[in-house]
């Protein structure tokens, strides 16, 4: 029977051609070209017209049997390519777990900070409080009221930088001195404190100088407070920044917010005191200033001198940084430069 073998040609072409579909896109276009509008199937239906009537369902079946299975065998082969295609694109896609990962860079607390964290913890343990300052302050307490009136001559001895003419950015750290005095309530106990900051100075900068640099200010004022109390409290902090070992010793000398004046040598950490570069052949290296605080300072703040008194220091971590590592140019810590910091990681 023509149209029987007709249609089972087709199917037999069609099953040929899917099985060769290469895409899905393929696949589409075959679907069209034997079961679309102007396919084959169609076309070749178009001659049931000529069918014997009594043929006509027989062959009618046939062809719903032809549709049925060019249908399923489009869907089966667009199966299988669309899950190879899956397969091929996770292949492709592969995540590597054994790959090393790319290595963050981590920063490390700068060494200024590290150094200033050190003091302050230590401080901390000896019952003393963190006071901060403003780093732009008045005229008034950045000299006055640490008793530089003025017309004094020390004024000279610091160039600074002036917003207005009363407002400044401060020249050391003392002024917090001033501010945390006049706030004290001394009916609770004493004042102990500390404060670490940043300074500024109108110096050009070069290898020993910089317009800004850091300070830590301290502060103890009670009803008897003395010198060996400053001795020993400077000894603590010498031996726990420059070693157990350490000693100090105390030279006379003059700031205006102390009476009497000191300057503070440690015993040089680099020759042990036999002499070196380091220590410019004297055996000691200055730390610190320091001294009995003025009673004047105390007075301008509301304190009575005559039942108070105490001790005050102040302290450069740019140059204690400087002395203890060999660093000889300040401004190194000022650059940001990783090479450089990144030599300074905290320990425990
Ligand atoms: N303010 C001083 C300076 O900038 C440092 C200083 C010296 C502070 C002696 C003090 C002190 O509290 O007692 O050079």
């Amino acid at each position: 029977m023509e149209m029987e073998e007709k249609l089972a040609q087709l199917l037999a072409e069609a099953v040929k051609d899917i099985d060769q579909a290469a895409s899905v896109k393929e696949i589409e276009a075959i679907r069209i070209g034997y079961l679309g509008k102007k396919g084959q199937l169609t076309s070749v239906l178009k001659g049931m017209k000529d069918v014997s009537p009594q043929d006509r369902p027989i062959i009618g079946k046939k062809a719903n049997e032809v549709r049925d299975q060019v249908t399923q065998t489009l869907t089966d082969k667009k199966e299988a390519l669309e899950k190879e295609a899956l397969e091929k694109q996770l292949e492709s896609e592969t995540i590597d777990v054994t790959l090393p990962g790319r290595q963050v860079k981590k920063g490390q607390t700068h060494i200024l900070t590290q150094i200033m964290e050190k003091m302050e913890d230590m401080f901390l343990g000896m019952g003393y409080e963190i006071v901060e300052g403003t780093e732009v302050e008045t005229d008034y307490y950045n000299f006055e009221r640490v008793n530089l009136p003025q017309d004094h001559p020390a004024r000279d001895m610091q160039d600074t930088f002036y917003i207005t003419p009363e407002l400044l950015l401060r020249t050391h750290t003392s002024p917090v001195q001033a501010r945390a005095l006049e706030k004290h309530d001394f009916s609770k106990g004493p004042l102990k404190m500390i404060s670490p900051g940043k300074v500024y100075r109108r110096d050009t900068d070069d290898a020993t100088h910089s317009h800004q640099f850091h300070q830590i200010e301290g502060l103890v004022i009670d009803k008897h407070v003395t010198m060996a109390d400053l001795k020993g409290t400077l000894e603590l902090l010498a031996k726990k920044m420059f070693g157990e070992e350490r000693d100090i010793r105390l030279r006379p000398s003059y700031f205006p917010f102390t009476e009497p004046s000191v300057e503070v040598d440690v015993r040089c950490f680099k020759c042990d005191g036999k002499g070196c570069s380091v220590c410019k052949q004297t055996g000691w290296i200055e730390i610190l200033g320091a001294g009995m605080t003025h009673p004047e300072v105390l007075e301008m703040s509301g304190v009575d001198s005559t039942v108070y008194g105490g001790f005050a220091f102040g302290l450069g971590p740019d140059r204690m940084a400087m002395l203890k590592y060999g660093v000889e140019d300040i401004r190194q810590f000022y650059l940001n430069d990783q090479r450089f910091l990144g030599q300074f990681k905290r320990k425990g």
